[in-house]
């Protein structure tokens, strides 16, 4: 007898629970309840086991630029395995992996030209660090290593990344860490300081002036590097205040210390540039990149990074030492060619640019819910605070964050149909951040889920 579709779900499920391992995730959490198990994507929506459709607000994590479901990609990928399936960038180069270096550079602004391939967003912190630790030795400036970050960022989960990383509660069990990560205030103009609330432009330079406080409160001789995403994910999405990249590339050009732009999330279209700096005028010395590079269909990572750093490596025995096996994987960078060809013939950054406002304008409607305390980001990148109390901004304590964001809203969105991110890593948050096709209609369903849902979260509480 031929198993039936109700069979197969069951024995995924059963497989699921038995061998998988999800990351970040309360495993216990699954012992009673279904592991939703995700078959199929087509454009804006994936689609479970039982054929349930779900709109992706945060395309996949970040990542589905393009959506889901594009055969060409996916042929690009076969072709290339056919031809050439794997090979190191070890010693070696392969047409793919230099098409693709030359295409990021044509987009990447200014002298960032040289590209270091790996195959995370974790793995291009690293590298990057790395790189900053090597260079300053190279140049004869050993004392240089210490790296200053914001506080909540997310900067991924390798031990050096996770230095860089903002987050007490998921480092605490990995520690003692590298040493080296210097924390100093994000841009969270929801919670500014009193002195600076009511006004974005001080607040920005009180945030920016801060970076140099860190430096010469560390000595100005031990700082490698500065990462800063363009727009800060962790907490719920903290644009820059007007001036302040400014004001940070000139603090690191006065102290000689490298601005990193992590731009995992922000690059490819997120904020409607290739490139976050982009969006928001400065000149880094190095981007990071990942996720929207290939919009999810193979993994890669990377660095852009300005000539200048090159110089020290590109003659006599000096090198870079520093690889893994997999960067610029010939699939992966066919893909990425194959996903930049989507942005330029569908002009994504222009379906971005022409529809934030709408996207914008759509999610600020649910200001009129008790619930929401601000509405903040750029782009097609959006975070919702969620407060106890309008007025004054109180947030949740943890017992009511648990109970509303793990409790409540993660499941309840989900079965809403909508998948987005509920989040305390900062205060609680909902984050959105979906494929770059998505248009007004998108938007409005959005809405309306997140109205129906905060609203039966606001009488839970
Ligand atoms: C800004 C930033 N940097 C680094 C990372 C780590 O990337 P990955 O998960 O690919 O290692 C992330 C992941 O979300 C990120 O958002």
């Amino acid at each position: 007898m031929s198993s039936t579709p109700d069979d197969k779900t069951a024995q995924l499920q059963e497989s699921a629970k038995r061998n998988m391992w999800l990351h970040f995730t309360r495993m216990g959490s699954y012992a009673d309840a279904d592991m939703p198990v995700i078959v199929r994507g087509s454009g804006q929506y994936v689609y479970d086991t039982r054929g349930k459709r779900y709109l992706d607000g945060l395309a996949g994590l970040f990542v589905s630029q393009i959506g889901h479901g594009r055969t060409e990609v996916a042929e690009a990928a076969a072709v290339q395995g056919g031809e050439l399936a794997y090979f190191p960038l070890w010693s070696y180069a392969h047409p793919r992996a230099i098409e693709l270096a030359e295409r990021l550079a044509d987009l990447a602004p200014g002298d960032l030209n040289r590209v270091f391939f790996t195959t995370s967003g974790s793995e291009a912190v690293e590298s990057a660090w790395k790189l900053a630790k090597q260079y300053f030795k190279n140049i004869g400036q050993p004392s240089r290593y210490k790296v200053i970050s914001r506080d909540i960022a997310y900067h991924g989960t390798s031990m050096g990344a996770l230095a860089i990383t903002g987050l007490a509660g998921i480092k605490e069990p990995f520690e003692p860490l590298p040493p080296g990560g210097v924390r100093v205030p994000n841009t969270n103009f929801y919670r500014a300081p009193e002195f600076v609330a009511d006004d974005l432009i001080a607040f920005g330079k009180w945030a920016a002036d801060e970076i140099e406080r860190a430096i010469l409160r560390e000595g100005p001789t031990s700082v490698a590097a500065v990462f800063l995403e363009p727009l800060q994910n962790s907490g719920g999405c903290f644009p820059p205040p007007p001036g302040y990249f400014e004001r940070v590339r000139e603090i690191c050009d006065r102290y000689g210390v490298l601005l990193v732009s992590d731009e995992v999330i922000c690059a490819f279209g997120r904020l409607g540039y290739y490139f976050g700096s982009q969006r928001y005028g400065y000149q880094p010395d190095i981007i990071t990149f990942a996720k929207g590079v290939t919009s999810g269909y193979a993994p890669m990572g990377g660095m852009i990074v300005a000539d200048h750093l090159m110089e020290p490596f590109s003659s006599g025995h000096a090198s870079f030492l520093h690889g893994v096996t997999f960067a610029g994987h010939p699939v992966s960078c066919a893909v990425a060619l194959a996903n930049l060809d989507v942005f330029e013939k569908e002009d994504l950054l222009g379906n971005v640019r022409a529809n934030e406002g709408g996207f914008r304008a759509t999610l600020e409607k649910l200001n009129d819910l008790p619930i929401v305390g601000d509405v903040r980001g750029d782009g097609y990148f959006y975070g919702i605070e969620l407060v106890k109390d309008k007025a004054t901004r109180e947030t949740f304590d943890d017992d009511e964050s648990e109970r509303l964001l793990r409790g409540f809203l993660s499941h309840a969105l989900f079965d809403a149909g909508l998948i987005c991110r509920a989040d305390d890593r900062g205060d609680p948050v909902i984050q959105l951040s979906p494929p770059l096709t998505c248009t007004q209609e998108h938007f409005d369903e959005m809405e309306q889920i997140l109205r129906s849902v905060l609203t039966q979260a606001w009488t839970r509480i």
